[in-house]
């Protein structure tokens, strides 16, 4: 199955009246572990790769190339999206080694520089095949710089896609990046607002605070891609510490990071099908 596009992948759930899930890649086993987990659901899924994973990395080039490799070998389509990018210079870098998708992250700039910045990666994505997401209303709790209760317009949501281009848009509505509770309050109204005002997908980020029943009914109310990294990375943690309880002796990587790679799989097949519920 080749690497598939993130526009195709979206706009099939899109057309099916399904979520598709987006999950965050850190480390390899992230990546290995997130394939085999959609390929037991049979269904497609985003592997994204963030400007702060790329930070903690070094570099795009060593991680993002094995992300596609682990792509290019699965047998479901698998996406390959850069997330969160606020450096124009760092989407160039992931249109350059075959990312299908960006999404650049202005929205802590003000409206105007945000329309601005944002249109004109569109221009240059566009040209190379690229598909765009943008964000307008910040989602709130991210390092501390979001404001939790922070909302998007839907009137300036769909000014914002006109002026800008851009394929999908992320939108807050109440979820907040990097929760480990999965107790957020979504304001449900709101998202049927927004994608009866907006032409294109809506994004739901801070996925890992919204309980299974409120990621199906944020489907329903017309959701499409829906981001999560810090549940897995829960997922992932718990299982590598129990492994480490369960053996003091215990020194391969494989046998503690392997642990962790399995309860992913597992976790991301019940979350696809979370999803597709809807
Ligand atoms: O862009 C990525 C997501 O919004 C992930 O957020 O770690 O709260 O699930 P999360
Ligand atoms: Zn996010």
């Amino acid at each position: 199955m080749p690497l598939t596009g993130t526009g195709d992948v979206v706009a099939a759930a899109r057309a099916a009246g399904h979520g598709v899930a987006a999950f965050n890649v850190i480390q390899l086993e992230h990546a290995q572990a997130i394939v085999a987990g959609a390929e037991a659901a049979g269904s497609p899924v985003v592997l994204q790769i963030s400007e702060n994973a790329v930070r903690y990395h070094g570099a795009l080039a060593p991680v993002g190339l094995a992300v596609l490799a682990a792509a290019r070998a699965a047998n479901v389509p698998v996406a390959v999206h850069l997330d969160h990018a606020t450096s124009a210079e760092l989407v160039d870098e992931a249109v350059e080694l075959g990312f299908g998708s960006v999404m650049f992250d202005a929205s802590a700039t003000e409206y105007e520089k945000n329309v601005r910045a944002t249109a004109d990666v569109v221009a240059r994505c566009h040209a190379a095949g690229v598909w765009v997401e943008a964000e307008l209303g910040e989602v709130g709790g991210k390092d501390g710089v979001h404001a939790p209760g922070a909302r998007t317009d839907p009137a300036e949501a769909a000014a914002f896609v006109a002026a800008t281009g851009v394929d999908a848009l992320a939108v807050a509505v109440g979820s907040s990046h990097a929760m480990t509770t999965r107790d957020a309050r979504l304001d449900f109204g709101l998202i049927a607002a927004l994608h009866a005002a907006v032409p294109v997908p809506l994004v739901l980020h801070g996925s890992s605070g919204v309980a299974d029943r409120d990621l199906a009914r944020a489907v329903e109310a017309g959701m499409t891609k829906i981001n999560m990294a810090t549940h897995l990375n829960r997922v992932f943690t718990n299982a590598v510490r129990r492994a480490l309880a369960d053996d003091g002796n215990l020194v391969d990587t494989r046998r503690y990071l392997g642990a962790g790679r399995l309860a992913v799989g597992t976790e991301v097949t019940r979350l696809i099908a979370v999803l597709r519920a809807a």
